[in-house]
């Protein structure tokens, strides 16, 4: 199996990139920029930005794509980042063949920033690929420190049954990845993994 992880130098796809190369899964990347903390022999770095498919060069075959590009920063890009990059991302499966698309998603947040997660759903559903929606809430690991920081607050609140924490219910970044490696290889009929999935 060949996987191609759109936005794959970040958090997320780092932890994901380990996990897909534990299994023996062959793994590239594409980003703007390099992360040299992802060894040569773990994946392959294609230089890329989504927004400019005709420059993209693409050598192999790949089996899925995973969509790891979006924001929950930086509310100018909501529409540009998690609706607009996904478009190109199934134009880029079109392109080259690719049948099964996995988009990051997420589960909760602000209302802004979850309605452009549904819009970028959206897309997904409607493209005629075979289709992975993940909805995580807050992931942490070692590669983002500053992701520990709300960790406690948010199982405190989601204790007290406040929906909003609730839905960003914190899991660690390398067990999302097992999950989301585990229902790609076992070939899920499953079209969505929530929070309670990945517990
Ligand atoms: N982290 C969380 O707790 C969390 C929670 C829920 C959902 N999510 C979702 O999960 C996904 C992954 O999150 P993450 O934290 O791993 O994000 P991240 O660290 O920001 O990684 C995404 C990567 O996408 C690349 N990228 C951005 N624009 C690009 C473009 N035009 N072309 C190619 N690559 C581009 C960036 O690298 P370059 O700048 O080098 O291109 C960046 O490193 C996101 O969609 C996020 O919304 C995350």
């Amino acid at each position: 199996m060949n996987i191609l992880i759109i936005g794959g130098n970040g958090f997320v796809g780092q932890s994901l990139i380990k996990e897909l190369t534990k299994c023996k899964i062959e793994v590239s990347y594409l980003s703007r920029t390099q992360n040299h903390s992802i060894s040569k022999d773990e994946a392959t770095w294609i230089q890329g930005d989504i927004f400019d498919l005709n420059n993209i060069m693409i050598k192999e075959s790949y089996d899925i794509v995973i969509h790891l590009i979006g924001t929950i920063k930086n509310k100018n890009l909501y529409s540009k980042l998690n609706i607009e990059s996904v478009a190109q991302s199934i134009k880029l499966c079109h392109k080259h063949d690719i049948n099964r698309l996995v988009y990051f998603s997420a589960n909760g947040g602000f209302k802004r920033y979850i309605e452009s997660k549904r819009n970028g759903e959206r897309l997904v559903k409607d493209s005629k690929l075979d289709y992975l929606i993940v909805r995580p809430g807050l992931m942490y690991g070692k590669d983002r420190l500053t992701s520990y920081f709300n960790v406690l607050p948010i199982k405190f609140f989601s204790k007290l049954g406040i929906t909003f924490f609730k839905k960003v219910y914190p899991l660690p970044v390398e067990k999302v990845a097992e999950s989301v490696v585990k229902a790609i290889l076992d070939n899920t009929d499953s079209t969505i993994i929530e929070i309670i999935d990945m517990k």
